[in-house]
C-alpha cells in the first residue's frame, strides 16, 4: 500500500557528460533543495547548485544552503511592485552565478515570461499532485477534499499557465483512509525527493537527444 509507482523507471541510468549548473528557487522548508544537494553529493546527479534564491526571510531553506556552503540570496517579492520586476532581479542573479537550469523546489510565486525567456525550456518545477489534477496552491488538501484514492507528485517544465508545462516525471502515492494533509504530504515528499533529482537529469538528457526544431 505504501509503495509508490514511479514513471519512468528510476533504474534508468542517466549519464551526463558535464555537470549541470543549477539555480534553486525555494520559499519554505527546503527538503527538496536538500534532496538535490544529497543526490549530487552521492554522485547520483552530475550537477552543482550555484545559488539558492529564497523569497521569505525566515525560510528554513536558507540554513540548509549555509550548511552546504551554497550561496543563498534573499529576493523578497514584497520589495517589487510587479511580478516582472521580481523575475528580472531573479534572472540577473541566476545569470551572475552562472546558472543554466532553474529548479523551482517549493517556490510559491507565479512566474512571468521574464523568467521563462531568461532560461528557455530550462525552468523546472515540482508540484505535489498528479498533474493535470489539483493545480495551484494546497494541492494536497485539494486531493483529500476530492476524495481521490491516489495522488502523488509531478516534475514538469514551467510554462506561463500555472502547473501546466510538459511533464517530465511523476510518482503516484495511495491515499489512506486515515490520512490528514500532514501525513499525506509527508509520504508525497518522500517520492518528491526521489524523483526530483532524477527528473532534472532526465530533462537535460532529453534536451541533448532532441533534434533541433
Ligand atoms: C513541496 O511539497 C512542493 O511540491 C510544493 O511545496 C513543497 C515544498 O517543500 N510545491 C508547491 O506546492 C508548488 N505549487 P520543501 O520546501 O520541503 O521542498
Amino acid at each position: 500500500m505504501e509503495n509508490a509507482l514511479i514513471s519512468p523507471s528510476l533504474t534508468a541510468d542517466i549519464k551526463l557528460d558535464s555537470p549541470l549548473q543549477l539555480g534553486v528557487m525555494a520559499s519554505g522548508s527546503g527538503t527538496n533543495f536538500e534532496a538535490i544537494a544529497n543526490a549530487i553529493a552521492d554522485n547520483k546527479l552530475n550537477a552543482q547548485i550555484k545559488v539558492l534564491i529564497y523569497n521569505n526571510p525566515d525560510a528554513k531553506v536558507r540554513s540548509r544552503a549555509e550548511r552546504w556552503q551554497i550561496p543563498a540570496i534573499l529576493i523578497d517579492h514584497r520589495q517589487y511592485k510587479k511580478r516582472e520586476a521580481l523575475d528580472r532581479e531573479i534572472v540577473a542573479t541566476l545569470k551572475e552565478y552562472g546558472v543554466e537550469w532553474v529548479i523551482m523546489a517549493g517556490w510559491m510565486r507565479i512566474v512571468t515570461q521574464v523568467l521563462l525567456d531568461g532560461f528557455p525550456e530550462r525552468v523546472i518545477n515540482i508540484h505535489p499532485s498528479l498533474l493535470p489534477s489539483f493545480k495551484g496552491i494546497r494541492a494536497i488538501e485539494q486531493a483529500l477534499a476530492a476524495g481521490v484514492k491516489i495522488t502523488g507528485c509531478t516534475v514538469h517544465k514551467v510554462s506561463l499557465a500555472v502547473d501546466s508545462g510538459e511533464i517530465i516525471m511523476q510518482a503516484a502515492v495511495p491515499i489512506l483512509p486515515t490520512d490528514t494533509a500532514d501525513t499525506l504530504h509527508a509520504r508525497v515528499q518522500v517520492q518528491e525527493h526521489l524523483i526530483l533529482p532524477h527528473a532534472i537529469a532526465l530533462a537535460a538528457q532529453q534536451e541533448i537527444s532532441r533534434p533541433f526544431a
